[in-house]
């Protein structure tokens, strides 16, 4: 039987790679075999283009070259990585995959939705996770949480205007909308155990 394959999705400062951790070591406590992982991200070459998306150096990318770089990103952490590890039967936690290209590059930076699931369509043949956790956090709640953890100091996307990530987190809610069979919404308020067991409740059918 192939692994499954639970993706942690949402906006800057929500809990992402915290809750990731948390429901893997909850997995694991279960006999399962877990593997965590990020996007942009996962294998050396990933993480090389993620170096080239994320870095402050240089003029950066407009919106189409972005895209296809996180595309042929996920494209060799999906064959490298990702299908590998469910054909063994083991369980794949992602922080981020192919829905923060939808809401960054698309609800965010205005390419169409059908250009992004084309490229996923090209890079890794439409992989779609078993369940997408979107996180949701009041956006001042998410900055102060940001302003701690990073010490101020922001990376290339994450530094963009309010209203940049104000049309990110609608386009995520708008996805969670549309396809409520593949997405479990999640409240990313209050204590990290206080979400996980959230965390847990929706992914439980699992
Ligand atoms: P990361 O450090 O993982 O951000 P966070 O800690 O907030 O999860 O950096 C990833 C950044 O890249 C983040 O700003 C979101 C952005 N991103 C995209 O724009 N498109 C994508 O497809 C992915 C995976 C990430």
């Amino acid at each position: 039987m192939t692994g499954r394959f639970i993706v942690f999705e949402g906006g800057e400062g929500v809990g992402k790679s915290t809750q990731s951790r948390l429901l893997a070591e909850a997995l694991r406590a279960r006999g399962l075999e877990v593997v965590t992982t990020r996007e942009p991200g996962g294998t050396p070459g990933a993480e090389a283009i993620r170096a080239l998306l994320l870095g402050t150096d240089g003029p950066g990318f407009g919106a189409r070259a972005e895209a296809l770089l996180f595309a042929a990103a996920r494209a060799d952490h999906v064959e490298t990585l990702i299908r590998p590890v469910l054909a063994r039967g083991a369980w794949v936690v992602c922080d981020r995959y192919l829905d923060s290209s939808r809401a960054y590059q698309g609800g965010g930076s205005g390419l169409e939705d059908a250009d992004i699931l084309a490229l996923h369509r090209i890079g890794s043949a439409g992989l779609l996770p078993d369940c997408t956790v979107l996180l949701t956090l009041d956006p001042a709640e998410a900055a102060s949480r940001v302003a701690l953890r990073d010490a101020g100091v922001l990376d290339r996307i994450g530094g963009r205007a309010a209203d940049y990530h104000a049309r990110v987190a609608a386009a995520f809610l708008r996805y969670a909308q549309a396809e409520p069979e593949r997405f479990a919404v999640v409240a990313a308020d209050g204590a990290p155990q206080d979400v996980h067991a959230r965390v847990l409740a929706a992914v439980e059918t699992l």
